[in-house]
C-alpha cells in the first residue's frame, strides 16, 4: 500500500516514535511504501510532500519536535480547502492516511474521512485533553518539564522567603497543572475545571506561613479563569481553529496575591518548554505502540478510526467520538487537590 503521514497543530514529544514506528512495521512487515506530508495539513494543500523509508526514520525515536514539521493550518477555512485536499491525496497515489494530531486536526481527518478518504488517527497532545483515550503521547514529558521546574521553585522561593506563581500548559484542561503540581508539592494548584477562589488561594499560602514554610508555589493552568472572570489571552489572538493565545494568568493572579497578603510575589510562565526536546522512555513507548496500531488499522481498512489506549490496552473509536468533547479534569482528580488540602 501507499500511505500517506503527517503531523498537525502543536508539536509534541514523541511525534517522531509514530512516525518511526508506522514507517518500520510497514515496510517491513506488510511492504508499504510512505510519503510524508510537511507541515501538517498545509502540506496536504500545498502537496509538498518527502519520501519516509527506513533510513530517514532510523533512530528518530529520541528526538523531539517532527520531522515532518507542523502547523496549525485549518484547510476548512479555506475556499475548497478540503477538495483540495482530497485531489491531493488521490494524486499521491495514496492507499490511506495516516493523521498524528489533537482534536483540530482530527476534526479535519474526520471532515476528509466523510469525503471518501480513507484515514485513520493517533491522538497526540501535551494537554492530554482528547475524549476516548486514558494517555495522549507528549503529555508524560509535558509533567516531567513541569514537575522539575517546580523542583527548582521551591528552593529559590524558600531563599528569599517568596511566593511564587508557575503558569503551565494545557488550554481548558488542568492534567498537567494538577499532575506536575501533585508531582511538585505545590503549595496551591489551580485548574480551569474549578474558578479561582483569590481568599481561598491567600489563606492556604498564609497557612503555610504560619505553620513554618515562609514561601508559597502556586501551580496555575494557563486556562484557569482569573479571579475577575475570563481567560487570560494575548491581546484576545486566535488561532485558525478559534482557540485564544492563553498567556497571563500567573501574572496577574501573582499581582492579585501580593496585594492581598503583602508576600513577595514573583510569577513565571513555563510556555513552550514543555513541548520542548526529547520524549520521556514512557512516552517513546506509547507512541511507538500507537504507531504500530496505527499502520494495522490500516491494513484491516478500518478507517475513520483513531487509535487509543485504555488501561494498558491499545484499542481504537471512532475519530467523531474522540472529537466530541474535550477531556478535563474530573471530580475523582479534583478529589486528589481536595485530600491534599490544610482546612483553612
Ligand atoms: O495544545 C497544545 C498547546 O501546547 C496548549 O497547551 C497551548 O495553549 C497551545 O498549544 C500553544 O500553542 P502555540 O504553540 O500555537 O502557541
Amino acid at each position: 500500500m501507499r500511505v500517506g503521514l503527517l503531523t498537525g497543530g502543536g508539536d509534541c514529544p514523541g511525534l517522531n516514535a509514530v512516525i518511526g514506528a508506522a514507517v518500520r512495521k510497514g515496510i517491513n512487515h506488510y511492504g508499504d511504501e510512505f510519503v510524508g506530508f510537511i507541515e501538517g495539513w498545509r502540506g496536504v494543500l500545498e502537496n509538498t510532500t518527502v519520501p519516509l523509508t527506513l533510513e530517514s526514520v532510523d533512530g528518530i525515536i529520541t528526538k523531539g519536535g517532527t520531522i515532518l514539521r507542523t502547523s496549525r493550518t485549518n484547510v476548512r477555512k479555506i475556499e475548497g480547502g478540503l477538495e483540495k485536499c482530497a485531489a491531493n491525496i488521490k494524486a499521491n497515489k495514496l492507499d490511506a492516511l495516516i493523521a498524528i494530531g489533537g482534536d483540530d486536526t482530527q476534526s479535519v481527518t474526520n471532515a476528509l474521512i466523510q469525503a471518501g478518504v480513507p484515514g485513520v488517527g493517533v491522538p497526540k497532545t501535551i494537554d492530554n485533553d482528547l475524549n476516548g483515550t486514558d494517555v495522549c503521547f507528549g503529555f508524560d514529558t509535558a509533567v516531567s518539564i513541569a514537575t522539575e521546574a517546580i523542583d527548582r521553585l521551591h528552593t529559590t522561593a524558600e531563599a528569599h522567603n517568596r511566593v511564587i506563581v508557575c503558569e503551565v500548559m494545557g488550554r481548558d484542561a488542568g492534567w498537567i497543572a494538577l499532575t506536575a503540581g501533585v508531582a511538585g508539592n505545590a503549595h496551591v494548584v489551580l485548574v480551569p475545571e474549578k474558578p479561582i477562589d483569590l481568599d481561598h488561594v491567600c489563606k492556604l499560602l498564609k497557612y503555610n506561613h504560619d505553620h513554618g514554610k515562609k514561601y508559597g508555589i502556586v501551580v496555575v493552568a494557563e486556562g484557569a479563569k482569573l479571579p475577575s472572570g475570563g481567560q487570560a489571552t494575548v491581546g484576545g489572538k486566535v488561532d485558525s481553529f478559534g482557540h485564544a493565545q492563553l498567556s497571563g494568568v500567573a501574572a496577574a493572579l501573582a499581582e492579585a496575591i501580593e496585594k492581598k497578603t503583602g508576600y513577595e510575589t514573583r510569577s513565571v510562565n513555563l510556555g513552550h518548554t514543555q513541548r520542548g526536546g526529547t520524549p520521556t522512555a514512557y512516552d517513546r513507548m506509547l507512541a511507538t505502540r500507537y504507531g504500530l496500531a496505527a499502520i494495522d488499522l490500516v491494513h484491516k481498512g478500518d478507517f475513520g478510526r483513531l487509535v487509543v489506549l485504555h488501561g494498558t490496552k491499545i484499542e481504537s473509536i471512532p475519530i467523531a467520538e474522540a472529537i466530541s468533547k474535550n477531556r478535563t479534569v474530573d471530580e475523582s482528580f479534583l478529589a486528589i487537590l481536595d485530600g491534599l488540602e490544610p482546612k483553612v
